[in-house]
């Protein structure tokens, strides 16, 4: 979900739906804002993405616009926003976020799950508290309101401080994860935030501050950021920013500046921020590569507090991710065993977390996430650590919970990623792998500094290749409007291919809602096969005929064995290869690339057709139904 806060001098509204807006991603299948206007709070929720909540704004405020009010729901200069991914409930108006206590005073917005909510819901409804949702949420809505009425009765005085202990005495009694953020009727002009185990950033502006579930959300205001720590509890005004931990002690947040361009966060003349985002890739790879090697020719990571013996030590490596970054993942294994000889695996990160792995001070985790805060990353991450072993994140995201708590840190510099289904951050992550694979061999002495730099170089030339393969997509294009009726897409490759061919498919899947997997082109035989009908699409990722010629040829043979059972082959071959033309159907070439960074140039054109499937069968394109880009729930 997407949690955004102001508290200033101007009108709240705007800002936040402004803010609501670049935080759609995070979910969208509700939204809702309280503002509090005089000493009252105004209200609006609305199932379905943030355009509903607008336009039934937009007709409130027409209609009337202050509500017969001292002031209206668009003047008020403290608010809250909140856009959805259901957990608990469904995405409807009434499981829609903000919740309010019974006399709305106060009103509530959440990210995460509560995992007590039973236990306290059954309690509050002892009490004779009725419920108006289904949503773990209204319960601390309700504690809260419980909190305030108690400070209150005990002769508390009115103010911000007693909207800070009432969620601090709300946040002892929640279990799980959230960020909450408050306001309250009769406290104008502060918003409390509170988190524990999901995100929240706070934005410094002048005269006006804001919270938010990550910078994206107020980047046009301000650059000025500050992360803040687990467990602890934010007071914004405007002119102040104060942080306490959940006893109530004085903490402090860990000052950032953003340098992300916030034009990076708009459409930019496309149709959707995911072609915007394939059109970037070269800039995000050359961003990512940029001043990464020392004059002595030794890669840099960003933050290390490990030391290059402990790099030594390590005996054993496991990547561990999620979706499109685990992905990732399965292409360094071939890129960091073979560099470095450490035995590697990669893991999903909700099984490697509930699965008992041997771990201990020599194993080395490497953790891949956008967002920075994949719950089930997050979740394997402590796990690693709780089991001492070192852990090494690649991010993109400044701020968030994941590199806080890893030991080193990789910063992918894909810039901000809007739509849903990674492009860009896949590519960046694929860079980072392969400079976390040069930096152990170096520093293991596998590899020395002149081998490495000719790695770099080869790295430092795919903004090219990858510019050129842009310029001559247009193919892949007309290929979508070709497959949009397609009932079932196949993918297939051999060694990096084959997460190539997983990633192909899990984009299909993902924006197309069509039937697709992607399979080991040498597993096919072995059961797959048998899914061949006469027309079916089969992609085909061929490997570089030069240097690993074998499987080269082996990829070509399993092309002819779909060929002969009826398959329509699509086949994605390095620009050149002559012994695939007999047996394609359509021919996509990527530019020459050494094998084992073959999979930055393979991938753009399936995602290039992913989207393209998407927008001619009528799907949005960036926020495909069901999905968020930002899972911060296990
Ligand atoms: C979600 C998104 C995927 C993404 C995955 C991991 O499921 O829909 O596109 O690959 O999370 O996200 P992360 O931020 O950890 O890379």
């Amino acid at each position: 979900c997407g949690i955004v806060g102001y508290a200033g001098a101007r009108p709240a509204l705007g800002i936040v739906l402004d803010g609501l807006r670049r935080l759609e991603y995070r979910g969208y299948d509700s939204a809702g804002v309280a503002v509090v206007c005089a000493d009252e709070l105004l209200t609006e929720k609305k199932a379905g993405k943030l355009a509903n909540l607008e336009k039934v704004l937009a007709e409130r405020i027409s209609a009337d616009p202050t509500g017969c009010r001292e002031v209206g729901i668009g003047d008020g200069t403290t608010g809250i926003g909140h856009t959805r991914w259901a957990t608990h409930g469904g995405p409807t108006d009434r499981n829609a976020h903000p919740h309010l206590s019974p006399d709305n005073g106060v009103a509530v917005i959440h990210n995460g799950i509560i995992e007590n909510f039973a236990k306290l819901r059954a309690e509050l409804e002892d009490d004779g508290v009725t419920f108006l949702s289904d949503t773990d949420t209204e319960c601390a809505a309700h504690l809260l309101s419980a909190a305030l009425a108690e400070l209150r009765a005990a002769g508390e005085p009115d103010g911000p401080q007693l909207l800070v202990a009432a969620m601090r005495a709300v946040c002892q009694r929640l279990e799980g994860a959230f960020t909450l953020l408050a306001v309250d009727a009769r406290v104008p002009g502060a918003v409390v935030g509170a988190r524990r185990n999901s995100p929240l950033v706070v934005g410094r502006g002048d005269g006006e501050n804001y919270l938010a579930s990550d910078v994206a959300a107020f980047i046009e205001h301000t650059r000025e950021a500050v992360e803040l720590g687990q467990d602890q509890i934010v007071l914004i005004t405007p002119d102040s920013i104060e942080i306490t931990d959940f006893d109530g002690q004085p903490a402090s947040g860990k000052d950032f500046h953003i340098d992300w361009d916030s034009s990076a966060a708009e459409k930019g003349g496309y149709d959707w921020f995911m072609l915007k985002e394939i059109e970037e890739q070269p800039q995000a790879v050359a961003d990512t590569l940029l001043g990464r090697l020392t004059e002595t020719g030794e890669i840099m990571l960003d933050e290390v507090r490990l030391s290059d013996q402990d790099l030594r030590d390590v005996d054993k490596i496991f990547i561990v991710a999620c979706g499109t970054a685990y992905h990732s993942g399965l292409v360094a294994k071939y890129a960091i065993e073979h560099w470095t000889r450490i035995p590697c695996e990669v893991e999903l990160a909700s099984e490697f977390r509930y699965r008992d792995p041997v771990l201990d001070r020599s194993t080395l985790i490497v953790v891949i996430s956008q967002s920075g805060e994949t719950m089930d990353t997050l979740m394997a991450l402590r796990h690693a650590k709780e089991q001492k072993a070192r852990v090494l994140a690649i991010c993109n995201t400044n701020g968030s919970t994941i590199p806080r708590e890893s030991d080193a840190v990789l910063y992918t510099h894909g810039g901000p990623e809007i739509a849903v289904a990674s492009t860009k951050a896949f590519l960046t992550q694929l860079v980072a792998c392969y400079l976390i694979g040069l930096h152990l061999a170096q520093v293991r002495g596998v590899k020395f500094a002149d081998e490495v730099a000719a790695v770099v170089d080869q790295l430092h030339q795919m903004p090219g290749k990858l510019r050129e393969l842009l310029d001559r997509i247009e193919p892949v294009r007309e290929l979508a409007r070709d497959l949009k009726a397609e009932p079932t897409v196949l993918f297939i490759g051999r060694h990096v291919g084959y997460p190539v061919a997983l990633e192909g498919a899990l984009k299909l899947k993902e924006l197309a809602y069509m039937h697709a997997e992607g399979f080991a082109a040498g597993e096919l035989k072995h059961g797959p096969i048998a899914l061949i009908d006469k027309g079916t699409p089969v992609i085909c990722i061929v490997p570089s005929p030069v240097g690993r010629g074998m499987l080269h040829d082996k990829v070509v043979s399993n092309i002819q064995e779909v060929r002969a059972r009826g398959a329509r082959t699509i086949v994605i071959a390095e620009e050149g290869d002559q012994a695939v033309v007999p047996y394609a159907d359509h021919l996509i070439y990527v530019p020459r690339t050494p094998t084992l960074l073959a999979p930055l140039v393979t991938t753009v054109p399936l995602q290039v057709l992913a989207a393209e499937i998407a927008a001619a069968r009528g799907h949005d394109v960036d926020q495909p139904r069901n999905l968020a880009k930002s899972v911060t729930v296990e």
